[in-house]
């Protein structure tokens, strides 16, 4: 399968696949992530690139196993993966029987995915909804079948330092819109230096905006009660190293941030 019509921001979605491949190799990995290879296979990738790994791998593995928890641990059974990519989800966790899970994207990236994963058996209703997230995505969303009155569990993976502050807070506004109270947001949010992006590589680092400025008084000026933590912590928590770029006790001056937050109740 060819990656035409995919541009370079839903590309990425492929290198995150990269990093999740090479967590599932190792012997003492965070989450096993068959689908990442999967989608790497169909797509023609093999190239690996041991810098960016040795950057990002440490920081989208505990990312990935801290979302995974976050997601599973309130049974909730409507959850929407906003800018899902490839992420494997609705085939490798074990979803509470009858869960739907909703998936956006845009696309090129959905009609990859639903090709590449036709041979598997989703462990979830699964619900793809094609989308531009620039612009009112509220209707493709119900007309997949989403219940706003039904409590949600959001996911914005790999997805806020795409945004600039504005995007940032027309994104929480329209999700804040779409919850019944009790619905949760799991989030991972980095605010990196002029060193990382430099290390990313500038295909990368052109991608990355300021986004939100501190996720937890984002989220409470929408409303939401957040638990956030710092990557460093999450990773020592799990026993793993990351880079000394996001490490503030390494001198790491990128900061990083993992969490999930809870809509408080609202008139609506
Ligand atoms: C870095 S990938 C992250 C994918 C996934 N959340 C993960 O962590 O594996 C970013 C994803 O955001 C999607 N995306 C970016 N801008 C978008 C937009 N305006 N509308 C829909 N999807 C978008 C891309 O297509 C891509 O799949």
């Amino acid at each position: 399968m060819d990656l035409d019509g995919i541009d370079a921001i839903g590309r990425t979605a492929f290198e995150v696949a990269l990093l999740r491949a090479a967590e599932d190799r190792r012997p003492d990995r965070l989450f096993a992530d068959p689908c990442a290879r999967l989608f790497l296979e169909a797509a023609g990738i093999t190239e690996e690139k041991p810098d960016f790994t040795a950057l990002m791998g440490p920081q989208v593995a505990v990312r990935t196993r801290f979302l995974d928890d976050a997601l599973l641990s309130g049974g909730v059974r409507q959850v929407v993966l906003v800018a899902s990519g490839m992420d494997g989800r609705p085939w490798r966790l074990d979803w509470p029987y009858g869960t739907e899970v909703f998936e956006i994207d845009q696309a090129p990236v959905l009609r990859f995915k639903d090709t590449a994963a036709s041979s598997l058996t989703a462990r979830c209703v699964r619900r793809p909804v094609v989308a531009d997230l620039r612009s009112d995505w509220t209707g493709s969303l119900r007309a997949a079948g989403f219940r706003p009155g039904r409590p949600t569990a959001w996911l914005t993976e790999g997805l806020l330092y795409a945004l600039d502050e504005a995007a940032a807070d027309g994104l929480l506004a329209t999700i804040t819109g779409l919850s019944a109270a009790g619905s949760t947001l799991a989030f991972d949010h980095v605010e990196a230096s002029a060193a990382l992006y430099a290390a990313i590589g500038p295909d990368l680092a052109r991608l990355w905006r300021p986004g939100p400025v501190e996720p937890a008084r984002w989220l409470t000026r929408h409303g939401w009660e957040p638990d956030v933590s710092e990557l460093a912590d999450i990773a020592a928590k799990y026993g793993r190293r990351i880079h000394p770029a996001y490490d503030p006790a390494a001198g790491g001056t990128a900061r990083a941030w993992l969490g999930q937050a809870v809509l408080l109740g609202q008139e609506r």
